[in-house]
């Protein structure tokens, strides 16, 4: 059965808030649609521990730094629903624009500092202050007690994290493991814009992460490895390779040895595709 498919706010709060009137708990899977295995093992983790689960899809403009990626991106809702139907979700909020942007919308919540201010930070420009704005408002519209995000985008997970702390929104940001294709590629709404044949190819940045991890964590030092790693992308057909980055897991500091619980993370174009992924890079001696 497809779940109910709200589009307004005052819909989503007059169900949420008969399901509090029973005292059920109420599961957040925040998403822009284009919805792959990854996205549907969050909605199966916010059922398993959550009465409700609500999915929100919402192709965020603010969080968009080129207009001809917001175009491009994919738009999918009724799969989207149909995927969504045997998972017990309970209800899709699909808000209209204004629900979220109403007419003369003038607050941006912004996290500053170093989660932010490396990596997709400055290359994508405004692209953080347009999660956390949207997120904050879909913490607070659904008033769930747990929100589920996909490890794949890991500066995100952190960025949604520190936002619901500092603003004492009363959610669970919960972190859940990247889904991958068999080849090890991350899957990603982006990868239904890449050419069947470019999918395979695409697979290399994944393992080029790999042998860079493994030998970092035998004692490699990491800025030969990086040349490598760059050099083996370039090989296997990516273009720009924004960044190939062995970071410390929690503060996102950069490293030369994974000598605390470290994170190696990627950004690299191929086709016009921008994919991004990371991993955790076991510890030294461990
Ligand atoms: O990861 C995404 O799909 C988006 O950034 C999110 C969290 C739904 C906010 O628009």
């Amino acid at each position: 059965m497809t779940a109910l498919i709200l589009r307004r706010l005052s819909d989503l709060r007059a169900k949420t808030a008969a399901w509090r009137r029973a005292g059920e708990t109420i599961g957040l899977v925040p998403t822009m649609g284009a919805l792959h295995a990854g996205h549907l093992s969050l909605a199966a983790a916010a059922k398993q521990s959550c009465d409700r689960v609500i999915v929100t899809i919402f192709v965020n403009p603010k969080q968009f730094n080129k207009p001809e990626d917001l175009e491009n991106y994919p738009r999918t809702e009724a799969d989207d629903a149909q995927k969504l139907a045997h998972l017990g979700v309970d209800l899709i909020y699909v808000p209209d624009p204004d629900q979220i942007y109403p007419e003369g919308y003038a607050t941006n919540v912004s996290v500053a500092g170093s989660i932010t201010d490396v990596m997709e930070g400055p290359f994508r420009p405004g692209h953080f202050d347009g999660v956390a704005t949207v997120v904050a408002k879909l913490f607070l519209q659904t008033s769930a007690d747990k929100a589920f995000f996909g490890q794949k985008d890991y500066q995100q997970l952190m960025v949604v994290t520190r936002m619901a702390r500092d603003l004492d929104i009363p959610i669970e940001v919960i972190g859940c493991e990247t889904v991958r294709e068999a080849s090890g590629l991350a899957m990603s709404s982006r990868n239904l814009l890449l050419p069947k044949d470019r999918l395979a190819k695409a697979a290399a940045l994944n393992a080029a992460m790999r042998v860079a991890a493994a030998k970092a964590s035998a004692g490699g030092a990491w800025a030969p490895l990086e040349t490598a790693a760059r050099q083996t992308l370039a090989e296997a057909g990516f273009g720009d390779v924004e960044y190939f980055d062995l970071r410390c897991a929690q503060t996102l500091e950069a490293l030369d040895s994974p000598s605390r619980p470290a994170r190696l993370l990627a950004a690299a174009w191929m086709d016009g595709v921008r994919l991004i992924d990371n991993i955790e890079v076991p510890q030294l001696n461990s």
